[in-house]
């Protein structure tokens, strides 16, 4: 979308997959779906030297609406954002973060609370715009596909017609099988600055390896539609929370660098062990992630030997390789030349500068 928004993949941190649809404040008042643990995050964004590496967006999901009021106006859960929404976004804006919101095309959010029909899309839009939030993901739960092809569209121009820049997240894709012809990639590019193309990721390896093989599965379709303003999304890094070893967490920081994904953390960054911080602050893989090229990489080779090279071209004619293992018995010694990682023989390579 070209709202001059996300010219590299966002960074920050989205509550959804380490904080779900907890809403019980009362028996669990830190980690409930709640004001208090945004504005605690956004501390920790601030102060933990996040912000400043370019995770800034500060992302609510689900289970935040209370409902809508006697003219349709959406309204937070009262108990647990007690000062409202249009609070939180300045609260962000503060310490120099942005705000995202969660809505749903469709009668309800995936987790049922009230969604935005194709009546309330104006309506909606404008009242982001008023509370001042800077990105919206918009899910596709309880929905038709004639809904959504009306919907996601409507919303896009609703959004830019409120004159707020407001970055536009659709989950469109992942709700019509992530594939053309259902999916028109080219049209997305145009009405969204990123999307959800798959499944959710869970808490484990085996759900990193899932999303990770479709993407390369389908990357001939989903690599050339990746660049500056509209970004494929795996979903969030779930770096730091229960379901990966120290290995598998920087796998899942490289993998996601080299495919231009978009950095959104779920995770609590208030017990965060200083190793998972060290994997999610690394300033040359952040640097390579938003790389101003914003080309997605792809899977070059898979070798017998369970060895895959994925490759990202970078700007200064410079490149990112990863070299990923799927073995599981001992670290593995793999050797390779420059023809086999499709590097030009004529040219002189110099070992990077930087860090
Ligand atoms: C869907 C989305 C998730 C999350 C939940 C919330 O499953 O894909 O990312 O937003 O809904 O209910």
């Amino acid at each position: 979308l070209d709202n001059g928004l996300l010219r590299t993949p966002p960074m920050g941190w989205l509550s959804w997959e380490r904080f779900r649809c907890n809403t019980d404040c009362d028996k669990d008042p830190k980690n409930c779906i709640s004001e208090r643990l945004f504005m605690e995050m956004a501390d920790r964004l601030a102060k933990d030297g996040w912000r400043d590496l370019g995770y800034i967006y500060l992302n609510i999901d689900d289970c935040w609406i209370g409902g809508r009021d006697a003219k349709g106006h959406l309204m937070p859960d009262s108990k647990r954002f007690p000062h409202g929404i249009a609070f939180l976004a300045d609260y962000a804006h503060s310490l120099g973060l942005k705000l995202g919101i969660y809505e749903d095309m469709g009668n309800l959010t995936c987790m049922g609370y009230p969604g935005t029909t194709l009546d309330k899309v104006e309506q909606d839009a404008q009242t982001f715009a008023e509370w001042k939030v800077d990105m919206l993901k918009l899910d596709g739960c309880f929905s038709t596909s004639e809904d959504r092809a009306k919907g996601y569209p409507m919303m896009a121009a609703a959004l830019n017609a409120t004159g707020r820049p407001i970055a536009f997240s659709c989950s469109w894709p992942a709700y019509e099988g992530g594939l053309p012809p259902k999916v028109n990639y080219s049209l997305l590019a145009d009405i969204c600055n990123l999307w959800r193309n798959y499944d959710d990721i869970q808490d484990s390896w085996k759900d990193v390896l899932s999303v990770l093989d479709w993407f390369v599965l389908h990357q001939d379709v989903l690599q050339p539609v990746a660049g500056p303003g509209h970004w494929n999304d795996p979903d969030m890094l779930i770096i730091g929370n229960f379901g990966l070893s120290f290995e598998q967490a920087r796998a899942q920081m490289a993998l996601w660098t080299v495919l231009a994904a978009p950095l959104f953390m779920s995770t609590d960054l208030r017990t965060i062990s200083p190793q998972n911080m060290d994997i999610l602050q690394n300033p040359l893989i952040i640097k390579i992630n938003q790389d101003p090229l914003g080309i997605q990489g792809r899977r070059i080779l898979k070798e017998k030997s369970q060895i895959e090279v994925f490759k990202r071209p970078l700007s200064d004619e410079a490149s990112a390789l990863v070299f990923f293992s799927r073995r599981t018995d001992m670290p593995y010694r793999y050797s390779s030349s420059l023809g086999q990682l499709k590097f030009p023989k004529s040219r002189v390579y110099e070992p990077p500068r930087c860090c």
